[in-house]
């Protein structure tokens, strides 16, 4: 099988791939996995936006907006720690997001990274001395702290932290901290005995109560063999990504205040200890949506079956395996303002759930008698006191959508439903994209369709949510 190597290809090309990795939060490598993927699937070459933008006005919003992002500049301090060769990545993403960076070594730092690599990367002089006669003379150290829009200290090493908690500043480093009047981010990495310590946990709990933000650090592999556990520091796309949220004037917040209810996932049915009747539901549609309604703001409670995903930040997520659970945390969950159910719930499960593993007998096959699952949307539609202002359903269909999709909406009392074809060749079910149907009532309780394009199903779940703010805002 042949390779590619990126490095090699046109220089429009390359940045064509790193804009749209960077957008979508994926490296240049995986970018090039999903355009080919799609391109396999069916969907048109991406040739028709192969053109740059040429002005700055051009390029893609997410890079440009607001003015924080496109004049920003981050003072970038590297502590001392073998997460230390990231933070040289982490310069080249937060360049392509047109931040200026400016690096502050430690002198640890500089056991495993030098600063002319991230002079180099950063196009900037590196500061690294407290009593740096060329910068101190006119307080270097001030200007570091207050000259910036945002400091970014990745490694966050145990001993920066400490420092930082009890307000040490006997270096370049600490001494910025110290004189800081701008947001401060720390991208923790150690080893998980020195971030489960009591003094370490102690020092996270102050810095938090002072205003710092932090992210990671995340589980997995350490640098020393055999090691594993909580301390690894965060992939350096995912802190570019938290230096902008920091960085981005605040976003709108249209359901601020409201309760929104969500389930998503499959259910799992047990057959016996081992065995279970699911189906092919990713989550993904749900988490995107939980994800969308969190950053307008709501208060969003996810209701889950069994699915390979991380909680998305600030949601409250409570997993679940069969619809019978799934009902019950939904009804615990009530009231809610909107309640979107994006869940792939079983239909049916066994009868009698064999207590122990079913065994092959000559008697033949086990008879499996199947029983209805409750209809979790239908019950919520149809409660009395405790109904949601606006329930939400989904159609998966595989046939006569949009007919299928209508029936849906009048046989379980709900006020809206997304339809989607999940046909195996749509590749919707555990893909990342979705087409969409949404139907919805109009004054006089007629039913609308809009067809919505191809999309991410984060894209769609942006869209739902903003229909909602829109349909809330006519409510109230
Ligand atoms: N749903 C539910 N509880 C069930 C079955 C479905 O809450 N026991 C919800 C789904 O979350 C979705 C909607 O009902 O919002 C439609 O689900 P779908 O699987 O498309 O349809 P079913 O109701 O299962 O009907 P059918 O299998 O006949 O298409």
């Amino acid at each position: 099988m042949a390779s590619l190597t990126i490095r090699k290809l046109d220089d429009a090309i390359k940045s064509y791939l790193r804009l749209r990795s960077a957008k979508n939060g994926r490296s240049v490598e995986e970018e090039v996995r999903v355009i080919l993927r799609e391109y396999c699937e069916g969907s048109p070459a991406p040739t028709a936006s192969l053109t740059l933008p040429s002005t700055p006005a051009e390029r893609p919003a997410v890079q440009r907006t607001g003015p924080a992002i496109g004049q920003a500049s981050v003072t970038l301090i590297i502590g001392g720690g073998i997460a230390a060769f990231k933070s040289l990545e982490l310069i080249r993403r937060l360049k392509e997001r047109h931040i200026d960076v400016r690096c502050v070594l430690t002198k640890a730092a500089q056991q495993f990274v030098t600063p002319l690599s991230a002079s180099a990367l950063s196009h900037e002089r590196v500061y690294t001395d407290l009593f740096d006669p060329g910068s101190e003379f006119d307080a270097g150290h001030i200007r570091l702290a207050r000259e910036c829009d945002l400091i970014v200290v990745a490694p966050a090493t145990a001993d920066l932290m400490a420092k930082m908690a009890q307000g040490h500043a006997d270096d370049l480093a600490s001494a910025i901290l110290l004189a800081a009047n701008r947001p401060i981010l720390l991208a923790p990495a150690m080893n998980p005995l020195m971030w489960n310590n009591a003094a370490t946990r102690r020092n996270v709990l102050q810095l938090r109560r002072d205003g710092i933000h932090m992210i990671g650090p995340s589980a997995g592999e350490m640098a020393e063999s055999n090691e594993a556990g909580v301390g690894r520091m965060s992939e350096a796309i995912e802190i570019a990504a938290a230096a902008v949220d920091i960085l981005r004037p605040p976003r709108p917040r249209p359901l601020a205040g409201k309760r929104v209810l969500i389930t998503a996932g499959p259910t799992h049915e047990a057959i016996d200890p081992v065995r279970y009747i699911a189906n092919r539901s990713s989550g993904k549609q749900g988490f995107a949506i939980a994800a969308a309604a969190q950053a307008a703001g709501a208060d969003v409670t996810l209701v889950s079956g069994p699915v390979e995903l991380r909680d998305p930040p600030g949601v409250t997520v409570i997993r679940v395996e069969s619809a019978r659970d799934m009902l019950h945390r939904v009804e615990a969950a009530l009231p809610a303002d909107i309640a979107i159910f994006a869940a792939a719930v079983a239909d049916w499960r066994v009868a009698h759930e064999g207590e122990q593993k079913l065994k092959k007998t000559s008697a033949g096959m086990p008879p499996l008698q199947l029983v209805e699952n409750p209809d979790i949307l239908a019950t919520i539609s149809k409660l009395q006191d405790k109904r949601p202002p606006l329930v939400i359903g989904f159609a998966a269909e595989t046939e006569q959508l949009i007919h299928n999709a209508k029936a849906k909406i009048a046989r379980k009392g709900c006020d809206w439903i997304v339809a989607n074809d999940v046909s195996p060749e749509t590749g919707v079910m555990g893909g990342d994209r979705n087409t969409v149907h949404l139907l919805t009532r109009d004054d006089d309780n007629k039913i609308r369709v809009d067809s919505w394009p191809v999309m991410t199903k984060e894209q769609v779940a942006a869209e739902l949510v903003a229909k909602i703010a829109k349909t809330m805002e006519k409510k109230s």
